[in-house]
């Protein structure tokens, strides 16, 4: 695999080839449909897919390591945004913990808290061979049931299970060992089970990713690059006082982080709620990421939850999700949710930068003239001079401006 250059200029089939080139062994075609069987067993009442366009931020590099990273997305700027981050940011250092799903069977009618805290205790071992022979597939791959703890709240008692689920989502093997373990749980506290299912927040399993950027990269000169990297880190403090801003700030880290999740199959619904919980874990809702200024670089650093799975469920039925995991080198769970906490991170950077220098409004604007020539039907040889002229007008762009440039460029020819 090697760096790609101006994918952007090239034609969809023409990318298709670079990135064929890129990966001669991952299957790469136009339109890679799931299949109405397989879309009929995912979901009920299937009827049609419903397409979104996949496209690929070149050039990550990760961990001194070079991906290029699949994104779905139906908004324009987030692939150029993410790309255009990637080449400033440099190299991403990332970390993580394993993961742990934590799951919740929470009880009503337990007349003694106390007494049903010391009872779950002491028969903490017991109760953990118990889960454990109610997952026995996972606990072969090594995983499975880690350990139980309760907490009570005001009149609901509720025992927590800690479940390692190896590289898959885990949530049908959670909630089968919940549902199996709530009888012998509501006999020892004598209590009623309300529910048994599994917590989408997970503040223990974090994953880091770290930039530093030499701010004399920033801009064209001194003066221009330390104004903006101050700037950024005035942008990033001030996400952290704002719940207005810092939702905004965390939308667009998301932007990254839910195309990549999209892209490989995994459940963006349950990261997501994890990672705006974990948002507000100091008691406001804050920023995901801190940059700050240290000597003469400009640190970025982004810390969260990213519950994501490799292996099972839609991955194991869906082909582009294959094929996204196979471009980026088939990791595992852990490997792959680095790889997303780096998106976010230059995806973050991306947005700060425009937003506290030029603004987003140029960025999104050449994006929605490529869009309008393409609606208003220019070609391949026309498309680079309508998009140029719909950039250089004056007054709001719309596809009724870009069809009348185009009628009068083809009668000027
Ligand atoms: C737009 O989708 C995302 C941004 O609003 C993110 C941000 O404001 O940081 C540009």
């Amino acid at each position: 695999m090697t760096e790609i250059k101006g994918l952007y200029r090239l034609s969809p089939e023409q990318r298709r080839a670079v990135l064929k080139g890129n990966f001669p062994d991952v299957f790469i075609e136009s339109d890679t449909q799931l299949t109405e069987t397989t879309a009929d067993a995912m979901i009920e009442n299937y009827f049609q897919n419903y397409s979104l366009p996949m496209g690929i931020a070149p050039n990550f590099q990760i961990n001194g390591q070079l991906y290029h990273i699949p994104m779905v997305i139906e908004e324009p700027s987030v692939v150029a945004a993410a790309s255009n981050g990637a080449k400033r940011v440099g190299n991403i250092i990332t970390t993580s913990q394993p993961r742990e799903l934590i799951g919740q069977i929470i009880l009503k009618e337990v007349i003694d808290p106390e007494q049903a805290t010391a009872v779950i205790e002491k028969k903490e071992h017991y109760l953990l061979d118990l889960a454990k022979s109610f997952s026995i597939n996972m606990v072969k791959r090594g995983g499975g049931p880690t350990r139980i703890w309760t907490k009570t709240f005001e009149s609901y008692f509720t025992v927590y299970l800690g479940f390692n689920p190896c590289d898959a989502m885990g949530a049908n093997a959670i909630n089968h060992v919940l549902e199996a373990l709530s009888e012998e749980i509501e006999q020892l506290v004598n209590g009623v089970a309300l529910m048994r299912i599994l917590s989408n927040y997970q503040p223990e399993s974090l994953v880091t990713a770290k930039v530093k950027i030499p701010i004399l990269s920033l801009a064209n000169n001194q003066a221009d690059s330390q104004l903006l990297a101050q700037n950024i880190v005035a942008a990033s403090e001030y996400a952290h006082l704002d719940v207005y801003r810092a939702t905004t700030h965390n939308k667009g880290i998301m932007n990254g982080i839910d195309a990549v999740l999209m892209a490989t199959g995994n459940d963006w619904r349950a990261v997501s709620a994890g990672v705006h919980a974990y948002a507000s874990h100091t008691g406001d809702y804050q920023s995901l990421t801190d940059w700050k200024i240290e000597e003469d670089y400009l640190v970025g650093k982004i810390k969260l939850p990213l519950a994501v799975a490799t292996v099972g469920g839609t991955l194991s039925v869906h082909p582009q999700a294959k094929q996204s995991l196979a471009l980026l080198g088939n990791p595992d769970a852990q490997q792959l949710s680095e790889i997303i906490a780096a998106v976010g991170l230059a995806q973050n950077f991306a947005a700060l930068r425009a937003l506290v220098s030029e603004g987003i409004q140029k960025g999104h604007m050449s994006l929605h003239a490529r869009q309008l020539a393409i609606q208003a039907g220019a070609n391949e040889a026309e498309a680079p001079r309508l998009i140029e002229l719909l950039k250089r007008q004056e007054k709001t762009i719309s596809i009724s401006v870009a069809t009348e440039l185009l009628a009068k460029m083809r009668q000027n020819r």
